[in-house]
């Protein structure tokens, strides 16, 4: 793929959900954005301007009211929930604040069921490459809460990077750790960033973190503005 590419071209989005009442709550408001494939992107902005819903429209959880959105040349907007699964399967990472891990299954099992779901093939040793590519082989088998914040997070980041998507998202990665522990999964984050040469789309309050991505946005009350 060439570097200067397009890969997330978001065209005049619009997004209303139903709120308690039934009546349409508009999120957000004629959004188009290009992001360079390989680029890293931050987006900051206030609580509930409208971050995380634009990060669940690039993942394909969640469907625009309008405008279009293509992911690695591939246009989502009308798929339904079986495409956008499978495609989100092979094309996209993502990493919440609160690290997700499934409770019940071991670091290794987390990443190995990811890499089964994406239909990779050799699961088994791919999942324990993460999981060392993380500094965690010796933690494989620890369930979520037999583990620090932090590694719980370096098993989120194994497991998203474990299908080496064309993009990840990262919805406040650091928001639940020290500074300590922050600092390791940023530097991480950055460093497998460029490894694999994913597309970062960053959401984070921390204007240190957003300063390091190539290009900064803002979100205010559901638009999006250069910074
Ligand atoms: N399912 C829903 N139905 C109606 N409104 C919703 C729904 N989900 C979110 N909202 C509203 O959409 C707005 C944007 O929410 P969003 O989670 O995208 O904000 P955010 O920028 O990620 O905030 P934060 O920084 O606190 O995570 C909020 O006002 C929220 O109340
Ligand atoms: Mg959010």
């Amino acid at each position: 793929m060439r570097t200067n590419e397009d890969i997330i071209s978001l065209s005049q989005i619009a997004l209303s959900l139903a709120g308690p009442d039934k009546k349409p709550t508009h999120i957000l408001h004629d959004i188009s954005l290009q992001v360079q494939a390989g680029s890293a992107i931050s987006i900051t902005g206030a609580s509930g301007s409208g971050k995380t819903s634009l990060m669940m429209l690039i993942a394909g959880v969640e469907k625009p009211t309008s405008g279009k959105i293509i992911i690695a040349n591939t246009d989502i907007t009308h798929y339904d929930e079986d495409q956008l699964a499978a495609f989100r399967r092979r094309n996209i990472g993502v990493v919440f604040q609160n690290f997700h891990l499934i409770p019940t299954m071991t670091a290794y099992e987390n990443i190995e069921i990811a890499l089964e779901l994406a239909g990779f093939e050799n699961c088994e040793q791919k999942a324990r490459e993460s999981l060392k590519s993380v500094g965690l082989e010796q933690r494989c088998d620890h369930y979520p809460d037999q583990l620090s914040g932090g590694e719980q997070q370096r098993v989120a980041l194994a497991r998203a990077f474990a299908t080496q998507p064309k993009v990840l998202l990262a919805d406040e990665p650091t928001g639940n750790l020290d500074s300590e522990n922050g600092q390791q999964i940023t530097e991480l984050l950055f460093q497998l960033v460029d490894e694999f040469n994913t597309t970062l789309v960053l959401i984070t309050h921390d204007s240190q973190l957003a300063a390091m991505t190539d290009r900064q946005l803002v979100m205010k009350d559901g638009v999006l503005h250069e910074d």
